[in-house]
């Protein structure tokens, strides 16, 4: 299965998606972990997202269908979870294409609603463990014990620098204005199914769970 996670900044796609790899064998694939860690080594792609990821913009499209066309061919038959790809109509088609040269189709779009007013609060209190990764919030999930990381017990902890109010806001109205209107397309092929993303995680990931059960 191939299917895609939509929704705007701090909709719970990261989120969601690691429990889709645990409970699914799916693999993530997150254009902003790529453009992160390209931008963490210094390479020529990073070079060019650095300033247009701090200021919140979307980084071009003549560069990211790239990133998941090199992914895709190194996970074998595995199913695939893109998260936060594609943003804009012209991803949507790269996508298309770099899925049927591939011999694979893509089964479901899952748009995680949310109400914005909550997503500023919950970006600006994430932060995730500089070691493992593993994901925390200074309100809905802080360490068990302050300052050690429950997966492997570092006392390093990291922020992304696009997690800030100013720049949230930047990453919505993108999000409004160039990724929402690929619905539409997904739409007219019968591929979309809605998710409550303001749910509690473990009843977002059932009622995932469920639509990809019933394929609608
Ligand atoms: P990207 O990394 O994709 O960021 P984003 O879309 O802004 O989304 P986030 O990662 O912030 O949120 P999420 O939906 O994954 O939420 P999460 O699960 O972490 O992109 C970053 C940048 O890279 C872009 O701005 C752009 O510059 C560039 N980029 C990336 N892809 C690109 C592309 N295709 N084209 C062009 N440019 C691209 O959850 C957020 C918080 O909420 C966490 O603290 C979590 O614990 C909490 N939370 C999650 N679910 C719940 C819940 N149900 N209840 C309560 N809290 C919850
Ligand atoms: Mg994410």
């Amino acid at each position: 299965m191939n299917i895609i996670l939509l929704g705007p900044p701090g909709a719970g796609k990261g989120t969601q998606a690691a429990r889709l790899e645990a409970d699914r064998g799916m693999i993530q694939l997150s254009t902003g972990d790529m453009l992160r860690a390209a931008v963490a080594a210094g390479t020529p792609v990073g070079l060019k997202a650095k300033a247009v990821m701090e200021a919140g913009e979307l980084v071009s499209d003549a560069i990211v269908p790239a990133l998941i066309g090199e992914r895709l061919d190194a996970i074998g038959s595995a199913g695939a979870i893109f998260d936060g790809f594609p943003r804009t109509r012209a991803q949507a088609e790269a996508l298309d294409l770099l899925l049927s040269e591939r011999g694979r189709k893509l089964d479901r779009v899952i748009e995680l609603e949310v109400d914005e007013d909550a997503l500023v609060e919950r970006i600006t209190g994430r932060f995730s463990c500089a070691v493992c990764g593993a994901p925390y919030h200074d309100r809905f999930k802080r360490p068990a014990v302050d300052g050690t990381c429950d997966v492997c017990g570092s006392h390093e902890f990291k922020r992304r620098p696009d997690d800030n109010e100013e720049t949230v806001r930047t990453r919505l109205a993108e999000y409004r204005a160039k990724t929402a209107p690929i619905l539409p397309y997904y739409e007219e092929r019968g591929l979309v199914s809605r998710v409550d993303g303001m749910a509690p995680v473990d009843e977002v990931a059932e009622a995932i769970e469920a639509t990809l059960d019933s394929g609608h």
